[in-house]
């Protein structure tokens, strides 16, 4: 605009000139006179031809610069981009970048009981999950950012990655970005399929079931073994563990979890988790270790064993006192005792044989050392993996009492369709546990408050 601006004037200047030297030659003739306004005339034409001239010459170089420095910055941001994914760096995502990647939030893959995730696709192409967090008012932007980077410096081929995050606004929902499994979660592929269901899934062959046994505790293991800080999971059930186009198990939702230094045993945190999946000293104060992830770990095995919910309504009743529970651990520990483990089998999988009888008793004995009401007679998940691959001894467990059954069947208003109840344990944990442990009814995210040694 500049540029047709100074060209016009110089033009107009030229012609004004022009027109003042031909009424100059009427006016004047050929006198003195004339050839002196003639003469300035023409230099003042030649100078502001050459000002067009050079400054035409200029701004074709400036533009051809500017064009060079903005591929330079293209090139630089894909290559940073690049470095950033190579380095697991998590990207902060603007919530129109969300917003455009998931179709406006269009495609959901499922809800729990503070997030909502949905399918997308960012502009490069990479397909993932959003989980939307609903609700982290507790948590300043610095804590989050300062969790998330936590979450994504951890990584494993057993463990979901974080991609990427989004603080919409102070007061709004969080985002956080992984990458997109396709195969869902375990819970479809484990239990039988509900009429209401509409997600993918199927019945997970006895040989993948086993693999994913050992995927997951393999991610446990390095999670409370091999991380620079140790962490524990404390959400371990078929919703967060997903599987890839290949069936290879990815264990999500870690980082929502507390980061632990190695030299502290036990931390006491707010109490999350689901119920039927938590250790017993969350609820009796003890505090949580790694071990409270086995136990969830030795359910979530149960449960893939019999194809079947651990903690189920059988008998709904006319009034709450008449509702039946079936606890399936306590039906596999008698069954195990009896000599009949194969009947603990999901029947679905019996119908198409290839069973292994060794490999079930191998899983069932590991799940009931997982589940130990006693933490120190839990095995570490290091041992876990030893044992599924056959590279440790493995003894008949002992009994346990599970007590925790009975505390479990106390005021379940939550229940699901399929008969069994999702409750977070954070809305039924003052029923339990004292004052002076910090409760609150968001399971993510919570601070924790770290015992003494
Ligand atoms: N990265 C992912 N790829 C594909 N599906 C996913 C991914 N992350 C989550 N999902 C799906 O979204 C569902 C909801 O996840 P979310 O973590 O919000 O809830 P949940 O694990 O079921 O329960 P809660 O959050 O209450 O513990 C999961 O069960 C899973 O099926
Ligand atoms: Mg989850």
């Amino acid at each position: 605009m500049e540029d047709k601006k100074a060209n016009i004037v110089a033009v107009t200047a030229v012609i004004a000139i022009i027109i003042l030297i031909l009424v100059a030659r009427v006016i004047l003739n050929f006198s003195k006179a004339f050839f002196l306004i003639c003469g300035a005339g023409i230099a003042v034409i030649i100078a502001i031809l050459a000002y067009i001239i050079i400054r035409v010459r200029y701004n074709r170089r400036r533009r051809l610069l500017e064009s060079k420095l903005v591929s330079e910055g293209r090139e630089l941001r894909v290559e940073y981009s690049f470095l950033r994914k190579v380095a697991g760096v998590p990207t902060k995502f603007r919530y129109k970048e969300l917003e455009e990647a998931t179709d406006n939030f269009r495609s959901l893959l499922g809800q729990g009981a503070s997030a909502t995730v949905f399918k997308g696709a960012l502009s490069d192409g990479t397909a993932v999950a959003v989980k939307r967090i609903d609700g982290d008012q507790e948590h300043g932007e610095k804590e989050f950012r300062s969790e998330v980077a936590a979450i994504a410096s951890v990584q494993h081929v057993n463990l979901v990655h974080l991609l990427g995050y989004c603080i919409s606004n102070p007061e709004g929902p969080r985002f956080l970005v992984y990458e997109f499994i396709a195969n869902g979660s375990l819970d479809c592929w484990i239990f039988p399929k509900r009429e209401s269901q509409s997600r993918r899934g199927g019945c997970l062959t006895w040989e993948l079931r086993y693999k994913v046994a050992i995927d997951v505790a393999k991610a446990l293991s390095y999670l409370h073994h091999d991380c620079r800080s140790r962490v524990l999971h404390l959400d371990v059930k078929p919703e967060n563990i997903l599987l890839d186009q290949n069936y290879k198990a990815i264990v999500a939702d870690f980082g929502l979890s507390k980061l632990m230094r190695k030299d502290q045993s036990r931390v006491v945190t707010t109490v999350r988790g689901t119920k039927g999946y938590l250790a017993p000293e969350w609820l009796l104060e003890q505090g949580v270790s790694e071990k409270s992830d086995i136990y969830s770990y030795g359910m979530v095995l149960l449960e893939m064993i019999g194809g079947c919910r651990n903690v189920c309504l059988i008998d709904h009743g006319e009034d709450r006192s008449e509702r039946k529970w079936r606890y399936f651990p306590k039906i596999v520990n008698e069954k195990m005792r009896e000599g009949k483990l194969m009947e603990v089998v999901d029947p679905r999988l019996l119908e198409r044989g290839g069973v292994d009888e060794k490999e079930v008793r191998r899983l069932v004995y590991i799940a009931l050392w997982c589940i130990q009401e006693k933490a120190r007679l839990r095995p570490t998940m290091a041992r876990v993996v030893e044992m599924l691959e056959g590279r440790a001894a493995l003894e008949e467990p002992p009994d346990t009492r599970m007590i925790i059954v009975d505390l479990l069947s106390i005021d379940d208003d939550d229940q699901q369709p399929d008969g069994h109840n999702r409750r977070k344990i954070a809305t039924i944990a003052p029923h339990f546990v004292g004052s002076n442990t910090p409760i609150t009814s968001q399971h993510s995210f919570a601070m924790s408050i770290l015992s003494p040694r």
